[in-house]
């Protein structure tokens, strides 16, 4: 049985005092759940995140890292320092970061790599634009992004890497992908995986659903087959809200 990771991605919101605010309600509230639960959080949290969630079940991630280890890459973070301070997960490729970031499958691709270098769980974002599921393209977009994102990863490491599917015509946007659209793109995913890697590995692999996932639609898409957690964005931001996701199954 795969778990589910239900993890928040709070993009460019919450000041240092927010942030720990915000964990403090959130522990009580999460504490017993069976559920992997992970925030992503700004740079400037992170440190201030990773002490408030120290020994409880609250991992905490980054949104982004550069490929390198270091060197003149002004403005950038690496997976090295990330790992420094005890960060566990990565979001990488995120759409916002391929639309406004000049992100492709080639960064994304070094990327994961230099996650699992430094031993950070990366969560990779695929997911198609209005336009292209419209034209009938969104699988073979998906499974595209897929397949380049996880090209000369080990076995090990594919096994390894949390894919979110986030159509981005669902992101922000209070429109969520039908339960069954959300599942059955998520199934073509896995078994572009099967096709490459064999069925066991994508049997193992964890893909979560994102995109306008909030507490009174989460139950439903999170009890679908292959649907195996969520990325959350603005229902993240709240305790209350992003612990009702997380206690879906209660
Ligand atoms: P949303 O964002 O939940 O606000 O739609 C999801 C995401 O972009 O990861």
């Amino acid at each position: 049985m795969r778990r589910k990771v239900i993890a928040g991605n709070w993009k460019m919101n919450m000041l240092p005092n927010e942030a720990i605010q915000m964990i403090t309600e959130l522990e009580p509230l999460v504490k017993d759940t069976n559920n992997e639960v992970v925030l992503c959080v700004p740079f400037t949290d992170l440190f201030y995140a990773l002490n408030v969630a120290q020994g409880t079940n609250i991992k905490i991630g980054a949104q982004n890292m550069h490929f390198e280890e270091k060197g003149a890459f002004t403005g950038e973070v690496s997976g090295k320092m990330l790992k420094s301070i005890g960060t566990e997960y990565v979001i990488i490729g995120h759409s916002e970061r391929r639309q406004y970031f000049a992100e492709t499958d080639e960064t994304v691709n070094k990327k994961i790599k230099a996650a699992f270098e430094n031993e950070l769980k990366p969560i990779v974002c695929v997911g198609e634009t209005l336009e292209q599921r419209e034209a009938g393209n969104a699988y073979d977009i998906i499974t595209n992004q897929t397949e380049k994102a996880l090209e000369g990863l080990t076995e090990n490491q594919v096994e390894n890497t949390i894919i979110a599917y986030e159509p981005i015509w669902a992101i922000g946007t209070g429109k969520t992908a039908t339960n069954e659209d959300a599942n059955e793109a998520i199934k073509k995913i896995r078994e572009k995986i099967c096709q490459i890697y064999g069925q066991n590995i994508a049997n193992r692999v964890i893909i979560q659903y994102g995109g306008s996932m909030k507490p009174s639609n989460a139950k439903e898409l999170l009890e679908m087959s292959d649907i195996d957690g969520g990325l959350i964005g603005g229902a993240s931001l709240k305790a209350e809200d992003f612990a009702a996701i997380v206690n879906f199954d209660k």
